[in-house]
């Protein structure tokens, strides 16, 4: 019996200090101390010992079978110590490498200056509501007071789809297709893409982007418009800007005013930035002409309201002082990371 359990240690060893993973040693250890293991056989083999020496020989069996595992753990420890210095020396990480830089864009020009109109007169209560590029003429020009024959219709060099489908020429007739839903009051800024078949130069091009604005509620007087457009030109330019309302004509409000802000280079004085005259144009507005209500459905002996039309472009080269709106539609990565 004691021969059996030497041999029965001898092999183990030997296996044991063959094996060249930890998988191995899990074999070994299942070949000699499992359950159908080679000690577990001795064990099941006690019957046929001699009651006497019983106890000797149990002794022995757990000898030999702390023999093996002690080996068994100690090779496992080593083996598992030089993997993880293998896998340190194979994975080291040099940090003084430069690391890899992600390019990331930000947002053109136009779009900074039209967030940040929505943001003054969202502050304000006004919903942002997105009308179609591809417009009825009834749209943008015969609900607002534009007939077939008027002048302003030639104003506004037009691309046609055909006779009743135009590209817009405003955003105004955002306008009219709110005011048709007749949800009231109504307080809405409308920004979009517009069209005119102009060519282009530094002032001017085929598509540009114009912001509207709506208010219709009873009670709406001049000095709510007034007012409204002082605090966005304060919000836009700084706390120290000036507004003009010069009279104008448009043909969907009236009274009509065109509005300067005090220029906010020279703060009024007059500079090469404004031409020498201290203000700067930026807008058109006026009161809701009480036609254009009617023919929204919109009774104007009990609502009335007024509105504006600002030219995003505009607005985005005066306040990066840009001095050709060619730039921004060049798409030239060296300008547009300016802003
Ligand atoms: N639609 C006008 C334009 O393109 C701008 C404008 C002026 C819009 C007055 C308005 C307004 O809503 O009331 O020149």
């Amino acid at each position: 019996m004691k021969e059996k359990l030497e041999q029965i240690k001898a092999e183990a060893v030997a296996q044991i200090q063959a094996a060249d993973a930890p998988e191995k040693l899990n074999d070994v250890r299942v070949k000699f101390l499992g359950r159908k293991g080679e000690l577990t056989a001795v064990l099941k083999g006690m019957k046929d010992v001699a009651p006497e020496d019983r106890p000797k020989v149990g002794q022995m069996v757990n000898d030999t079978r702390a023999a093996i595992e002690q080996l068994l753990d100690e090779t496992k420890a080593k083996m598992e110590k030089a993997i993880r210095e293998q896998k340190m020396k194979e994975e080291v990480i040099d940090v003084t490498l430069p690391s890899k830089k992600n390019i990331i864009g930000h947002r053109h020009p136009n779009t900074i200056a039209q967030e940040e109109v929505e943001r003054i007169f969202v502050g304000m209560g006004y919903e942002v509501i997105e009308g179609p590029e591809v417009e009825y003429d009834e749209y943008n020009f015969e609900k607002l007071n534009i007939p077939a024959d008027h002048p302003a219709k030639d104003e506004q060099d037009t691309f046609y789809i055909n006779k009743d489908i135009v590209l817009r020429t405003q955003t105004s007739p955002v306008q009219a297709r709110i005011m048709e839903q007749g949800n009231l009051p109504i307080r809405m800024i409308s920004p979009g893409r517009v069209f005119r078949s102009d060519e282009v130069d530094a002032t001017h091009s085929p598509s540009f982007h114009q912001i509207e604005g709506l208010v219709i509620d009873k009670n709406i007087s001049f000095a709510d418009l007034k007012g409204t457009l002082e605090v966005f030109a304060k919000e836009l330019f700084g706390p120290e800007t000036k507004t003009k309302f010069r009279p104008h004509h448009f043909p969907f409000t009236e009274p009509s005013a065109e509005v300067d802000v005090s220029c906010f280079k020279c703060g009024g004085k007059g500079c090469r930035f404004c031409k020498g005259s201290g203000w700067i144009e930026i807008l058109g507005c006026g009161m809701v002409h009480p036609h254009v209500l009617e023919m929204c459905g919109i009774d104007p002996e009990v609502y009335g309201g007024f509105a504006f039309g600002v030219g995003l472009e505009r607005i985005a080269l005066l306040k990066y002082e840009i001095d050709d709106m060619r730039l921004l539609y060049e798409n030239d990565i060296r300008f547009l990371k300016q802003f």
